[in-house]
């Protein structure tokens, strides 16, 4: 098993000796995993040069993930439940599966998935809620060598069919229907329009959830349930080199759509499991709930592959948490006895907003740890959360790491590292954090801020985006040579802990969500009267950043002045999801454009932040008169 820090003194030791030596670092680490053929050489790379960034970790080693979960443990854990399934509705069936019935439900469904002809290296995209089937689904492509794209269920037709597209993906499983707090969706619909324009998709696997009526086409569609009847349970995993591609992740960039990040196989594993168990401090016996959609990163390290690998007893919601009120979490921690519970700061600022009253109704006294991830949490939240979720004995591991990393980068180990609210403290072994100026000019010592970049590579960190290899250079090692470049700005404080600001590019964390301001623009632009938009985070109480269009639309009637947010709102549903819906709506006839005519979005996020006092220089600009009519007819108050 992987080893667990127990101090603070070890784990400065073991900071230094992962920097004086990485190679010997690592490599002990993943001597307790269970490889076919061992690695011969630890870690290769080279962020630059022809080809770069190339990045291989364990070269040469051969395993497969879901042994490392299942085979390796199975003799001691065969018995103990692996996954808990709290289903939207309280009042329905609880699920528990334990790691012997789930290790048989994979390698079933991984022997259907080869029977429909899903091959090692086949994509397999997965639109499905957060039920028990979803991490069945998943491993099984690992157990078989296909490689799974999961797309969040909560992401449009278009959406979808633009990532199936991008990695050609052969199959989609999906279910008929999801369940969003008192509303059930039509997901087997969305992936009828999705998959009319993808020609790859061979076979369509519809799982029955809700029961919802749905169309039905013979030829392409199957049922879950008929897929697997009468399938063996008898699977040999298929050998995977160390750097086969384990699954891609679709998440926004600053500019164009979205790319498929790119996870391989050892080190990820490698990665998940040790920065789970050493973040979390989890012991033998921990009841442990992430409550991330498995759609996102977090549910990928945090719900399945990390706890599992782990041995751990994870639990997997697929409700929401003001449904049927806003006590859902603090109820469901009391009856399950978690004792890790991992969420992120917007849900915690909405159930703040909510009042005490559902926390204290609740026993929560079997929590020992809690975690934050996915945006900065501001200090008024951090203290809500320790003092009267922890009762102020819980350590808050505040976790900072991208979808690129893999796993946690930065982080508490919790119990271990003194905290301080907001800040996400200390880099975990292994992980070689560098601040720079704009120039990219090292600031060295403590007390300084600027773009945080990593100089050294880490096991779980991506290896490419799919399909586009030089795009992941172009996008993470060219700003400056030799770093990834996180896109995050940072602050190392006096005593050299990190506090992440955000991010420095034009991507926003709306929600913990990441979404690219262009991606929103491109769908804003898709209806029919809007000539142009530009899209700005600005300041929510809630959501952390909330979205604020300004559009320029094409002369308006009255009455299509009185419609046209909820038609602007509705096409970014269509073109996105509901996750992308701008929260502010702002009809200009300018934007603030250079004399080149590139937007200057720095004045529009100053007056989405409600301050015009200091917007700098506007002498550049194309027609300044534009900013005033902004300021004039803008959809916050704004100080002059
Ligand atoms: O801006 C940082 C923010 O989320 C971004 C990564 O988003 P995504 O790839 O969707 O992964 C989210 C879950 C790992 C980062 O670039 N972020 C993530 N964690 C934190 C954070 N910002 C501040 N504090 C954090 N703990």
């Amino acid at each position: 098993m992987v080893d667990k820090i127990t101090s603070l003194a070890e784990y400065f030791q073991k900071y230094q000796e992962s920097v004086a030596d990485p190679e010997g670092f690592w490599g002990k680490i993943a001597e307790s995993h269970y490889w076919h053929k061992k690695w011969d050489r630890v870690v290769d790379w080279r962020f630059s040069g022809p080809g770069a960034p190339d990045v291989k970790w364990f070269v040469n080693g051969k395993l497969n993930i879901t042994e490392n979960i299942f085979e390796r443990n199975m003799f001691m854990r065969k018995d103990q439940v692996a996954l808990i399934w709290e289903p939207n509705d309280p009042c329905d069936p609880v699920v528990h599966i334990t790691y012997g019935e789930l290790f048989d439900r994979v390698k079933q469904f991984a022997n259907a998935l080869k029977n429909i002809g899903v091959e090692k290296g086949d994509r397999v995209a997965i639109y499905l809620p957060m039920v028990p089937e979803l991490a069945v689904a998943m491993l099984a492509c690992a157990r078989i060598g296909a490689i799974h794209s999961i797309v969040f269920a909560g992401f449009s037709a278009t959406a979808l069919s633009d990532r199936i597209i991008d990695a050609s993906a052969k199959v989609v499983i999906t279910s008929d229907g999801a369940y969003r707090g008192a509303k059930s969706i039509d997901l087997k619909s969305i992936v009828d329009e999705a998959v009319e324009k993808c020609p790859s998709i061979q076979k369509t696997v519809v799982l029955k959830h809700t029961g919802d009526e749905i169309k039905f086409d013979a030829k392409r569609d199957v049922w879950w349930s008929d897929l697997i009847e009468g399938v063996s349970t008898e699977n040999t995993a298929t050998e995977m080199d160390a750097e086969d591609i384990l699954f891609i992740l679709y998440t926004s960039g600053s500019t164009g759509k979205p790319k498929g990040v790119v996870h391989t196989t050892a080190g990820y594993m490698v990665y998940a499991e040790y920065t789970f168990k050493n973040v979390f401090q989890y012991n033998e016996g921990d009841m442990y709930w992430c409550t991330a959609d498995i759609g996102w990163v977090t549910g990928h390290s945090y719900i399945v592959y990390g706890p599992l690998l782990t041995g751990a007893t994870s639990i997997m919601f697929e409700g929401i948490p003001t449904f049927p009120d806003a006590g859902r979490f603090w109820q469901t921690i009391d009856k399950y006895k978690v004792t890790h519970f991992y969420t992120a700061p917007t849900a915690i600022r909405a159930l703040l907003a909510q009042g005490d009253k559902w926390v204290t109704k609740q026993d929560l006294s079997s929590l020992k740890v809690l975690g934050t991830v996915g945006e900065p949490i501001n200090e008024e939240a951090w203290r809500w959360y320790h003092d009267l979720v922890g009762k102020g004995k819980c350590p808050i591991v505040d976790t900072w790491w991208q979808t690129e990393t893999g796993g946690i980068m930065i982080s508490p180990l919790a119990g271990l590292t003194p905290t301080k609210p907001s800040l996400a403290t200390l880099p975990l072994p292994g992980i070689q954090p560098i601040l720079v100026d704009p120039e990219g000019k090292e600031l060295k010592g403590n007390g300084v801020e600027g773009i945080l970049c990593i100089k050294y590579p880490w096991p779980g960190m991506l290896r490419t985006t799919y399909g586009d290899h030089p795009r992941c250079f172009q996008t993470y090692f060219s700003a400056f040579p030799n770093l990834y470049l996180t896109g995050d700005g940072a602050k190392r404080d006096e005593e050299g802990y990190y506090r992440i600001i955000g991010r420095i590019d034009d991507v926003i964390n709306v929600s913990g969500h990441r979404i690219g301001t262009a991606e929103v623009e491109d769908a804003i632009n898709q209806h029919p009267k809007v000539v142009e938009s530009a899209v700005v985070g600005y300041p929510h109480e809630i959501k952390g950043v909330g979205i604020y269009a300004y559009v320029i639309c094409d002369d308006l009637t009255d009455d299509e002045m009185n419609t046209i947010e909820d038609e602007i709102r509705a096409t970014v549903t269509k073109f996105i999801g509901a996750i992308a819906k701008p929260d502010k709506i702002q009809i200009v006839h300018g934007l603030p454009k250079t004399r080149s005519g590139k937007i200057m979005r720095r004045i529009l996020r100053k007056i989405g932040e409600g301050d015009a006092t200091n917007l700098g220089d506007t002498s550049t600009l194309l027609d300044p008169g534009v900013v005033d009519e902004i300021i004039a007819g803008a959809k916050v108050e704004v100080k002059r």
